[in-house]
């Protein structure tokens, strides 16, 4: 007899967008994103903003997501909620949501580590995604990460290399705000490149010891850059838009693909898993296909929906957990610096 499938309500708060999915097993039913917008006139996220927002986004996203599902609050059959790593008080919003829910409907909790949400996207049974074998080399790329992960089993990975300073993401954040791009500038300067020469302009790859990766060297080099030219033409940003944004997206792709090759090379890993907002990125996305053929590497890229933070990836992991049978407890607190 066919067992009934996982009916998971999936809640991910841990910055500032506040998002919920419904998943039926590994199929997702639902998957809803509230982002919040007000972060953009401080360019950058405010964290008590952030978790007032959660606040008055929550109940109206979760009920998106269930009635997009077609599922009542009733059938499901567990609640699952990104534990860590984040804002503490965006990540209490989303975990007192979901204890109180779980409470109420007397259902299994399940805690998620964010990070290993971006990678697990992978195994979402949905067209278009094709699933990893493991051991594979796991690339978290976004706002607040850079990771090269040895990821021998769901829950089982082991960090090789970080950054050691600033995530890929804040790096492209931060060099957009300098040119005056709103928050977050990482989209914004994607597109602008298109149109860009990616190498009228050079700045430094660092070169760390080991698998980590540094990007303060580089944002200091472009802002230092952008500070003279201006010096000299007050409209240089304005007139070199496209091709700084080339040059600089460029550089911040080519300093952790140096890194995805050394790792890949030295354990011998040749299926490349990407998550994270960052992934979105076309220039690293064409960069890494561009690989596939040279190293005979698989290259997994999300779609674009799976890339930057949403609920379905918190999904994903609770239905994993649920098949271990690692349920969390009421008392498990939230951890802005939750590890694998
Ligand atoms: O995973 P995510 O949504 O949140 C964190 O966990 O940090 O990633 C957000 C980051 C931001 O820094 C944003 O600028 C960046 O992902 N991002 C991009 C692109 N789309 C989002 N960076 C470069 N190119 C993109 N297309
Ligand atoms: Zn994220």
């Amino acid at each position: 007899m066919l067992s009934k499938p996982e009916l998971i309500l999936a809640i991910e708060s841990s910055c500032d967008d506040t998002a919920a999915a419904v998943l039926s097993d590994r199929k997702v039913l639902s998957n809803c994103i509230a982002n919040q917008t007000i972060h953009q006139a401080y360019g950058g996220v405010v964290p008590e903003l952030a978790s007032r927002a959660h606040q008055s986004k929550i109940i109206p996203v979760v009920d998106q997501a269930l009635v997009q599902a077609n599922i009542d609050k009733n059938e499901l059959t567990a609640i699952a909620y990104t534990q860590g790593p984040g804002l503490l008080g965006s990540l209490l919003v989303g975990s007192a949501f979901a204890k109180s829910l779980a409470l109420s409907l007397n259902l299994p909790l399940i805690p998620i580590n964010h990070m290993q949400g971006h990678l697990l996207v992978h195994f979402i049974e949905e067209e278009g995604i094709a699933t990893p074998h493991f051991p594979f080399l796991g690339v978290t790329v976004s706002g607040g990460h850079t990771q090269l992960v040895l990821v021998k089993e769901y829950f089982d990975m082991e960090i090789l290399g970080t950054t050691l300073d600033d995530a890929i993401g804040e790096a492209f954040d931060k060099c957009g705000k300098r040119m005056g791009l709103d928050y977050p500038s990482g989209p914004q300067i994607d597109k602008l490149a298109q149109t860009g020469d990616p190498n009228k302009f050079q700045f430094p790859i660092p070169n760390m010891e080991g698998y980590h990766v540094s990007y303060s060297g580089v944002k200091t080099a472009f802002t230092n850059f952008i500070h003279k030219e201006t010096q000299i033409n007050a409209r240089f940003i304005s007139d070199n838009l496209n091709d700084l944004c080339a040059s600089l997206q460029f550089t911040l792709v080519q300093i952790i693909l140096n890194k995805i090759e050394q790792v890949a090379k030295e354990y011998h890993l040749n299926q490349i898993v990407i998550g994270g907002g960052v992934a979105a990125n076309s220039e690293l996305r064409q960069q890494l296909k561009a690989r596939e053929e040279r190293h005979q590497w698989k290259v997994f890229l999300p779609p674009l929906k799976y890339t930057t933070d949403n609920a379905a990836m918190i999904g994903i992991a609770a239905y994993y957990k649920l098949q271990k049978k690692q349920i969390g407890a009421f008392t498990d607190s939230s951890q802005a610096r939750l590890k694998y």
